[in-house]
């Protein structure tokens, strides 16, 4: 494993580190009570190490009170005094940050595949004020995105091959100390990961460039509905996968706000819409943007040129029109990395040199668009159709200035497999 990005299943990793090496201390402290607990007994304040966790199983036991179906039966193990245990209170797990006197309290909360019904996450998420990482695919929140407004602490996660003796399999330890301010409307999840993953050798590896500040929310397949908030551009998030969920509304433009610290979005399969803003084109280091199969309309912002850390580039399945830009195409040559444009299932109606070129060697799909002379392209009353609906969005400009980047390595088209990517792996789990 060289780095985050050729490492397979990274995250999934990290979360089962995090999970390991957290849910750790508390063990043996319980145990001997937990044999003398009888189901119906009701714990009291002075049955947990500390006021922390007394509060934490009352917000869990509100949320469990909420829960319509359970078809895995894991809310059966969130009972007792014990939330910290390994077997006790199946997807939470608890750490001592440093900011809580090096109390213990719950730190991650990892739900997925569980397929719970819940009608919210407010109420819950934002009441568990020591939580990193909140990690939730394919369950059935039926609410917005929860504001997280009440959250004190964002936590630094460093993940480090130097490893103290008790460590896990590939070598690694997790600290979770608070991190930064607090932010506004924070989002979920929280994480600042520090990733040295080595070749084995004792210096410990390197350092994976950008990703020193890193913080995750990861919810793909529940059942969110509403706008993105307005202020996530400042969530600081690098991870951010919303995929398969009823997502309304526009990408608010506070988006380009998440110009440094934003690697890979994942946005496919909602209901989002509007013009595609200028802002998304600032976004200079993600790898990964995919607001495929949604109701985006308007041209191809020019800005998306500056694209140039983009690998994956996903605008399938809207309604997007005009002329694919060739500086865009570009970016798949020297000027960028990008491996796979698919802009299939849109009404574009012409591409440029560059582009044709992409087309030729099989990185940009145009299929069911409306481009003369290309074949599989939709049929001309259907694309003459579209043409005639009035048109909102900003013409594309030929002038842009992309944001000023640090001196960039050349650009090399960056094929790699799809698990290989934090959100599309976190999608396929
Ligand atoms: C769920 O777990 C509880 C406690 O272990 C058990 O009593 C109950 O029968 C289980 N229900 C199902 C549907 O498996
Ligand atoms: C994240 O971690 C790095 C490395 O420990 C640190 O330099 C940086 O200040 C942290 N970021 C935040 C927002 O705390
Ligand atoms: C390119 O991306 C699209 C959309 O994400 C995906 O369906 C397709 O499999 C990708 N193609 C390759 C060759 O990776």
């Amino acid at each position: 494993m060289g780095n985050l990005h050729t490492s397979p299943s990274i995250f999934v990793l990290l979360c089962c580190c995090v999970a390991a090496i957290v849910a750790y201390p508390a063990r043996s402290e319980f145990l001997t009570h937990e044999n003398h607990l009888s189901v119906s007994y009701s714990p009291q304040p002075k049955d947990f190490p500390n006021e922390q966790l007394y509060r934490a199983y009352l917000v869990i036991q509100r949320f469990k009170g909420t829960i319509t179906s359970d078809p895995k039966n894991v809310t059966a193990t969130w009972t007792g005094n014990d939330l910290c245990g390994k077997t006790s209170y199946v997807g939470f797990y608890c750490g001592a940050p440093s900011g809580r006197d090096n109390k213990l309290t719950v730190t991650a909360v990892i739900l997925n595949g569980y397929n719970l019904h819940a009608p919210k996450l407010q109420g819950f998420l934002d009441q568990l004020p020591d939580l990193a990482l909140f990690h939730a695919a394919s369950n059935k929140f039926d609410s917005d995105i929860p504001r997280l407004a009440g959250l004190a602490y964002s936590y630094e996660l460093g993940v480090s091959k130097d490893m103290p003796a008790q460590a896990m399999r590939w070598g690694a330890t997790v600290n979770l100390g608070p991190a930064g301010a607090q932010l506004p409307n924070c989002i979920t999840a929280n994480l600042n990961f520090t990733v040295h993953i080595g070749s084995g050798d004792k210096k410990g590896g390197s350092n994976v460039p950008g990703a020193t500040d890193s913080k995750a929310l990861l919810l793909n397949y529940n059942s969110l509905s509403g706008p993105l908030p307005a202020n996530i551009g400042f969530s600081k998030l690098s991870y951010l996968a919303l995929a398969n969920n009823k997502l309304t509304g526009p990408i608010p433009s506070s988006i380009e706000h998440l110009q440094d610290s934003l690697f890979e979005m994942l946005l496919l399969n909602n209901q989002l819409s509007g013009c595609l803003p200028h802002e998304l084109g600032m976004l200079t280091k993600a790898a990964v943007i995919d607001a495929g199969m949604n109701q985006f309309t308007g041209p191809i912002p020019s800005s998306f040129a500056c694209l140039s850390s983009v690998e994956q580039l996903n605008l399938a399945g809207n309604s997007l029109y005009g002329q694919v830009p060739d500086a865009l195409c570009k970016l798949a040559g020297p000027a960028g990395r990008l491996a796979n444009l698919t802009l299939s299932g849109n009404y574009f109606t012409s591409v440029g040199p560059a582009c044709t070129e992409l087309i030729n060697d099989g990185v940009l799909d145009v299929k069911d668009n409306c481009i003369r002379g290309l074949a599989n392209q939709r049929r001309p009353a259907e694309c003459a159709a579209f043409q005639s609906q009035p048109k909102m969005c900003p013409a594309a400009t030929t002038q842009v200035t992309c944001p000023a980047t640090p001196a960039t390595v050349p650009g090399e088209r960056k094929v790699r497999d799809y698990s290989s990517y934090v959100t599309y792996a976190t999608l396929h789990e």
